[in-house]
């Protein structure tokens, strides 16, 4: 076969290696934009005529208080929750208000939750394996020759996440920071083009949330990461650009001195302490 013949088998064959399928477009703007979302329950509004846009590649990390809407923020992108009013849109060609859940996701959007989900009786490297096909009737249709590149792939996620040592022990005997790694691992199997990463290092040892700085500011460029966090020393060590929520809107943006010298950021976070700090 032609050296061009071989390659674009090679495309066809290992289709499911290859980023998300309808690739957003970000050519002439942000990877998401989200404009006037009000969103409210019972008469009370969560998120309340929010306006943020994140760019190709960007690490922004969100503060605020609890209830400020963080969280109901991160379901309002993936699809879990509908908003009242606004636009949302995953590039310039994705209206992300006309997809539901599955469809956002396919698009290219992971989602971290709080609470790491992975399988504790198998092994880190088959965790691995599982995340890779999103679809898993994929996986008993593996022939040896899409193997390789698979192993591949989880091998250079293992590296990034720190795990490559720990690939063959089962996910149940990691420590907790390490399951968070690993569910993180999960996640760029599939390539995203956003990741969203809600509390990352909630019940994280010191040494732990240093791993995970270095793991998410790594990933920074490569994808789009939006970190959703409550620790303030933590954010201070990754954050490049920070947007302060309250409730249920931008309170302040900018870098972190920025942010925590505004006044009306000293007076919420003074104002609501973090119980969970
Ligand atoms: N499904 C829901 N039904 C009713 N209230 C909700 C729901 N989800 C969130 N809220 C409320 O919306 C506000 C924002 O919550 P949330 O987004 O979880 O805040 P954060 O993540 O910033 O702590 C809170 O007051 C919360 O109680
Ligand atoms: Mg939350």
């Amino acid at each position: 076969m032609s050296f061009l013949g071989s390659l674009s088998e090679r495309d066809r064959v290992f289709d499911f290696l290859m980023p998300a399928q309808s690739p957003v477009d970000v050519r002439h703007g942000p990877i998401l934009y989200l404009e006037d979302v009000t969103v409210s329950f019972d008469g009370f509004k969560a998120i309340n005529d929010l306006n943020l846009t994140i760019d190709d590649g960007e690490l922004r990390c969100i503060i605020g208080p609890n209830g400020a809407g963080k969280t109901t923020m991160m379901d309002i992108i993936t699809g879990k929750t509908r908003p009242d009013t606004g636009k949302v849109w995953f590039g310039s060609r994705h209206n992300l208000l006309a997809m539901n859940e599955p469809e956002i996701a396919s698009l290219g959007i992971g989602r971290k939750f709080q609470k790491p989900t992975v399988f504790e009786a198998l092994s880190v490297f088959e965790n691995l394996e599982l995340a890779m096909a999103a679809d898993k009737r994929i996986l008993p249709t593996l022939t040896a020759r899409m193997v390789e590149p698979v192993r591949e792939r989880i091998e250079e996620v293992l590296e990034t996440i720190g795990l490559t040592e720990l690939r063959h022990r089962p996910a149940g005997i990691l420590s907790h920071g390490q399951k968070q790694w690993l569910e993180i691992g999960m996640l760029l199997m599939q390539r995203p083009r956003l990741l969203l990463v809600d509390e990352p290092v909630a019940g994280m040892t010191e040494q732990e949330m240093e791993r995970t700085a270095e793991l998410l500011t790594g990933l920074a460029g490569k994808q789009s990461v939006v970190v959703v966090e409550h620790d303030m020393g933590f954010v201070r060590s990754i954050a490049r650009k920070v947007t302060v929520l309250h409730q249920g809107s931008v309170l302040a943006e900018g870098s972190m001195d920025q942010v925590s010298n505004d006044p009306r950021v000293v007076e919420v976070y003074l104002g609501a302490p973090d119980e969970e700090a």
